[in-house]
This record gives C-alpha cells, sequence and structure tokens, in this order.
C-alpha cells in the first residue's frame, strides 16, 4: 500500500470543505483509500493511503485542484497496514484531538529530510497560532 501526506495552501469556506469531504468519501470508499483531511483557516495536511495505483490517481486529481495551491509533498511511503485508518478521511479542525493527530504525523516524519521536517514544523506552528 502507498501512503501520501501532504500540505497545500488555500482558505476554502465551510460549504467547499463541505463539498470537497462529501466527493471525497464517496471516491475513496470506491476506491479503498483511507486517511485524513485536516483544514484550518490557511491550509490543508492530507494522508491518502490505499493501492498504490488508487492513491497516485486521487494524489493527480487532488494536485490538479484549484481549490489549494502550493501542495508540497511531506512523505510518500510503502506501509504494510494502514497507520491513520481510524481517521477514514475525517475532517479535523483545531482542537485537542488535532495535537493527538499532528504528534503522530510528526512521529512518522522522524526520518524524513530536514526540509520536509521545516515545511511540517511550519504547518504546526501556523495551526498553534490559528
Ligand atoms: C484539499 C483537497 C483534498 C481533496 N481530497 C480528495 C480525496 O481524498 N479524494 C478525492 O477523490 N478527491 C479529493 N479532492 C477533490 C479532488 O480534487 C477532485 O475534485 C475530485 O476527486 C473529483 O472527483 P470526481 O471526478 O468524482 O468529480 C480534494 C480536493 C481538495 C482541494
Amino acid at each position: 500500500m502507498l501512503q501520501i501526506m501532504y500540505i497545500s495552501t488555500g482558505a476554502c469556506a465551510p460549504e467547499d470543505i463541505a463539498q470537497i469531504l462529501t466527493v471525497s468519501r464517496a471516491n475513496n470508499r470506491r476506491d479503498s483509500i483511507t486517511g485524513l483531511l485536516y483544514a484550518d483557516d490557511r491550509r490543508f495536511l492530507q494522508v491518502l493511503e490505499g493501492p498504490e495505483a488508487a492513491v497516485e490517481r486521487a494524489f493527480a486529481r487532488i494536485g490538479a485542484d484549484s481549490r489549494h495551491r502550493a501542495v508540497v509533498v511531506l512523505s510518500r511511503r510503502t506501509i504494510d497496514a494502514r497507520e491513520f485508518g481510524d481517521w477514514a478521511m475525517a475532517h479535523r479542525t483545531p482542537g485537542l484531538e488535532s495535537d493527538a493527530l499532528i504528534a503522530l504525523i510528526a512521529q512518522r516524519l522522524e526520518t524524513a529530510s530536514p526540509n520536509v521536517r521545516a515545511t511540517f514544523e511550519g504547518f504546526a506552528k501556523i495551526r498553534r497560532a490559528a
């Protein structure tokens, strides 16, 4: 299975996010993709997990979506088991649960390149300020 984690920039209204989630949940269920979509008022952070070809296809569609920009892949790795399955493309906003989520992501990025870590840390800082 393939796991892709990215962050992007985009200020979406709540109704845009609701629409993204409706389409995503239907497509991802069809394609056996799970993960999560975290959104605050400035950024998205998403994890996609599932069969390699399906994840690549979904990520190509997402990358071409004009509702966000500056998509930066934090990590792309092969996994044996789903790591974010419990969240099942749930939508998270800043709060206590999100702190646990951010900690889990930080743990997954321990071996990431300094560049990737710096990008993620920038994201976490913005989130704390939100
Ligand atoms: C931040 C963000 C996250 C998205 N996540 C997903 C996703 O997990 N799965 C998905 O199919 N589409 C996702 N989309 C929507 C896709 O960009 C695209 O609009 C959609 O897949 C098209 O689906 P359709 O061909 O069934 O209309 C996301 C869009 C944005 C802006």
